[in-house]
């Protein structure tokens, strides 16, 4: 038995932030991170709408990205405090899923981080409060998704947490939120939602429910990405919207290496303030994985079925995935982003000298290998990696070379 869960609504369109007036409760904690939502006058904005709706309404304020597990214990308290009923929480990835452990934590006061990092073994939540997600990034979908992301900096760690306990009950995918993003957050964010799609339809938990999904994601974000990327609002519009389908499928059919990898390379240089934005990381292993993963039979029939359907051309199923490799570095041109982590310089451009040194990579390599390959997205990854294979694709990532085994 397979299962397949949503948000019970989900309010979309511009104007869709309004749809806070109907909500009904007592008390209402609205969360956000450092400044964006306010700056863009969409806190007021939510604030005034569920004051309408009768509610007291109370702000946690400065979730940082990437969020710690001290935030979450922060905010945990402010929840035990002030007993909100409605738990909203809105801006990119990082404040969301923030929310979503917090709200665990509220709920279940003596759980601690490593019970919640149980894959699928968080208890049943609502008996305190219901959880809605507004999202103002277009990538990370965690107003849809079963999954929240926290960092342990301790051990320079990113743990998922994975559960259809934490999907929202509400989501709201209001475009007007997403206008305000600079260029960068478009561009990484764009190319987290492609490696969900693309995952999603190659993991070995792919359904007849979540494929409709992962391809009209790749089709919207193919057409849509750089011409968002490149300031056409109606585009980005249209790519908030095929973010959240991409993360319809992957919620439900799940991710791959590409995520095991991002999620144990992101903090690992911190110390050398180099932070492998996620989105980034996403966009430059992507093609790397493709090429391993298509030597599954499987794998690579279902990404000759994607190159297919991006239209791309190609007779055998070798040159679609060559294809389909070939496009994905190419949009990664298109939004400077690099291809490897060598070249991951300042501001996540592309530089001659990247942020991480090539000693420092490869004396870390093999933990970082050992941590992705138990990370919660390699189960269902099309091919499963040994250590020494991990650690070849991720040099491979490191230096750009050629995946050839
Ligand atoms: N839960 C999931 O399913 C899931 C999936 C993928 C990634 N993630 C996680 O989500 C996090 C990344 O989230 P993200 O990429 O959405 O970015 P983010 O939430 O970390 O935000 C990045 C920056 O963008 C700013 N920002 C956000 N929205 C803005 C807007 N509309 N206008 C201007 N500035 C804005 C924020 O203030 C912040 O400084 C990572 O921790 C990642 O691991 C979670
Ligand atoms: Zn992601």
């Amino acid at each position: 038995m397979a299962r397949f869960t949503l948000p019970r609504d989900l309010y979309h369109g511009k104007g869709a932030l309004e749809a806070l007036k109907s909500f009904e409760g007592r008390k209402a904690m609205i969360c956000v991170g450092g400044g964006s939502m306010k700056r863009f006058g969409f806190l007021d904005r939510a604030k005034q709408y569920l004051e309408e709706a009768g509610m007291e309404v109370q702000l946690f304020e400065g979730i940082e990205p990437d969020p710690s597990v001290e935030t979450v214990m922060k905010g945990a308290e402010a929840m035990a405090a002030f007993e909100p009923d409605w738990i909203i929480a809105m801006g990119g990835g990082s404040p969301i899923d923030a929310a979503k452990a917090m709200w665990i934590k509220y709920e279940y006061p003596d759980i601690t981080f490593e019970d919640m990092c149980k894959v699928f073994g968080i208890p049943k939540l609502r008996k305190k409060a219901q959880f809605c997600a507004i999202s103002s990034t277009s990538g990370t979908a965690t107003e849809v998704t079963a999954f929240s992301i926290i960092t342990d900096y301790q051990k320079g760690v990113k743990y998922p947490i994975a559960d259809f306990e934490i999907t929202p009950d509400v989501a709201i995918v209001d475009p007007d939120l997403a206008e305000t993003m600079p260029q960068k957050l478009v561009a990484h964010t764009g190319m987290d939602a492609m490696t969900h799609a693309v995952e999603a339809y190659v993991s070995t938990a792919n359904c007849d429910f979540t494929d409709p999904l992962a391809l009209h994601a790749i089709k919207m974000i193919q057409s849509d990405l750089v011409a968002s990327y490149n300031g056409d609002m109606t585009r980005r519009a249209s790519m908030h919207n095929a973010q959240c389908l991409a993360g319809m499928a992957f919620s439900n059919a799940l991710l791959g290496i590409v995520h095991s990898m991002a999620h144990k390379t992101g903090a690992a240089f911190a110390d050398h303030g180099a932070h492998i934005i996620h989105g980034a990381a996403n966009a430059m292993y992507l093609p790397k994985v493709i090429a391993y993963n298509a030597k599954d039979e499987t794998a690579k029939k279902r990404y000759g079925e994607i190159a297919d359907f991006m239209k791309l051309g190609g007779g055998t199923p070798e040159e679609k995935v060559e294809l389909l490799i070939a496009y994905l570095r190419k949009m990664n041109d298109d939004l400077n982003i690099p291809h490897c982590i060598k070249n991951y310089g300042a501001d996540s451009y592309p530089a001659e000298q990247g942020f991480v040194p090539e000693e420092v990579f490869l004396q870390r390599l093999p933990e970082i290998a050992a941590n992705a390959l138990l990370d919660a997205c390699t189960g269902s990854n099309p091919r499963q990696p040994d250590q020494e294979e991990m650690e070849k694709l991720l040099k491979c990532c490191y230096y750009d070379t050629e995946v050839d085994f």
